[in-house]
């Protein structure tokens, strides 16, 4: 066992007395995650300067000591929290959240790590300026690279990769590698930046970074649309995306079930289409800049649907709700809360072509009720990018006392997205030891052995994070 006292002197060394947290009962919000991830600290630092965080590295390798990154502990793959070893100090950003440096002129903005999306949101809304990621939570801009986080409007605006433009990173030598440029075109060699997006933190903590953001909208227009089958909700896409593309934000999709269980638990929502939950409802999304007197947005999304609710046009789309204040927004917001409170939950964060988007739901739905009767299939995600989040959902007195059967079920879902329709095994929610094994497993060798030399060049001392991205055992 690592004696902490040595690390939390040398760290208060630099750090004030609210920077180093020891006491068990301080410690314990770091040690469990939103969802997942529960884990043993062995202190949690919380340093407040780019300078500081790489101080606390040199620290930490002086000592040995690895180390777990954590911003707002909203990630999905327990992938924030430390593992149970209790010798991994907490590097938590949430105190590294002072600059936010708008440009309004050349739309960007400089921001610290530890500054949450709904913080930076709010300091652009002055400017009308927005960072276009929609999520159901609120994550810290450093999570968010570290995930490459996607959301409801990565159909329009991408993922925070496409968005990303520099970046400021504490390498775990305790060096600052500054690659803050904030141009949009810079061919100069190696993007080094996107070394650091999506790969789980591994190579190094993001202190800064450099975002282009987007004109916030000045009028937005929602719409619920009923649909028989999942390929009615694929003619459709193509449909707006052939009438209204340039203005289409979201095109996401809930299977009944899911519908029925979020309007059960959810709070304050209007229940669409009535008693009658139809197969799949899909929430359609539209913005635009152009104020209304030069654009009818309303108008433009009526015209489009009108004819598409003729007979004969889309089969299968059998209504539209116009949703003018975007009230279907906060349903789809409380979507993954309400299925926790339904019951036990396996989820999963898939993507699959678009295309094979209902034939993978009919597949996955087909394969879960037959294999285990007592589960409810919840499917609904982001259409628009291919993105679905299957959840199995069960009570546990219904479900065997015996969890083999979640193993098994979860290696077959997995193996059906990846293997027979060429999807993802993480569409969005990043890599951690929640999916560890589908990583190992899905991975090219190719692409481990890169991850293996790049880690070796950051991290030859292996201490940032739980997971691996390499071949090596941790
Ligand atoms: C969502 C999260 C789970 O889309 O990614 O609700
Ligand atoms: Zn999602």
């Amino acid at each position: 066992m690592i004696d902490a006292r040595p690390i939390v002197a040398a760290l208060r060394e630099f750090l004030p007395a609210d920077g180093v947290l020891t006491e068990p009962a301080d410690v314990a919000r770091y040690e469990r995650g939103w969802r997942y991830g529960r884990g043993q600290a062995l202190a949690v630092a919380r340093p407040a300067t780019p300078t500081d965080v790489a101080a606390t590295l040199r620290v930490c390798r002086r000592f040995g000591v690895r180390v777990q990154v954590m911003g707002a502990n909203t990630g999905l793959v327990g992938a924030t929290n430390p593992d149970g070893s209790g010798e991994q100090l907490v590097l938590a950003l949430e105190r590294l959240s002072h600059e936010i440096e708008i440009d309004p002129i050349d739309r960007t903005v400089r921001v610290e790590a530890g500054v949450t999306l709904g913080q930076l949101n709010e300091a652009l809304a002055p400017h009308q300026l927005w960072l276009p990621i929609d999520l159901s939570a609120d994550p810290q801009i450093g999570g968010m690279i570290a995930t490459n986080t996607g959301g409801t409007s990565l159909m329009r605006y991408g993922d925070v990769r496409q968005n990303l433009l520099g970046i400021e990173v504490a390498l775990p030598d305790g060096t600052l590698l500054d690659a803050l440029s904030p141009l949009r075109k810079n061919n100069t060699g190696l993007d080094v930046k996107q070394l650091f997006v999506g790969t789980s933190g591994l190579f190094g903590v993001v202190t800064r970074a450099v975002l282009q953001v987007a004109p916030r909208p000045r009028q937005q227009i929602t719409a619920w649309a009923a649909l028989q089958h999942g390929e009615a909700a694929l003619a459709l896409l193509q449909h707006l995306e052939q009438q209204v593309g340039d203005a289409l934000t979201s095109f996401e999709v809930l299977a009944r079930a899911t519908l029925d269980v979020t309007l059960r638990h959810g709070t304050d929502l209007d229940r669409p289409f009535g008693a009658d939950l139809p197969p799949y409802a899909a929430i359609l999304h539209l913005g635009s800049t152009l104020t209304a007197r030069h654009l009818d947005l309303a108008a433009a999304l009526q015209e489009t649907l009108v004819p598409a609710l003729e007979p004969g046009a889309i089969d299968g789309l059998t209504d539209i709700l116009m949703d003018p204040g975007g009230r279907a927004w906060r349903l789809r917001h409380q979507i993954a809360e309400c299925l926790h409170a339904e019951g036990e939950v396996l989820a999963f964060d898939l993507s699959v072509p678009r295309p094979a988007l209902p034939a993978f739901a009919a597949a996955a739905e087909a394969l879960a009720t037959e294999r285990c009767p007592w589960v409810t299939v919840c499917d609904y995600g982001h259409w628009g990018d291919g993105g679905t989040h299957l959840n199995l959902i069960w009570r546990p007195p219904e479900a065997p006392s015996d969890d083999a059967w979640i193993d098994e079920i979860q290696e077959q879902i997995y193996a059906l997205c990846v293997q027979e329709f060429g999807g993802s095994f993480s569409a969005e929610h990043g890599v951690g030891p929640h999916n560890q094994r589908y990583y190992d497993r899905y991975t090219s060798p190719a692409v481990k052995a890169a991850c293996a030399a790049l880690r070796q060049h950051f991290d030859p001392g292996r201490r940032l994070g739980t997971g691996r991205l390499g071949p090596e055992p941790i």
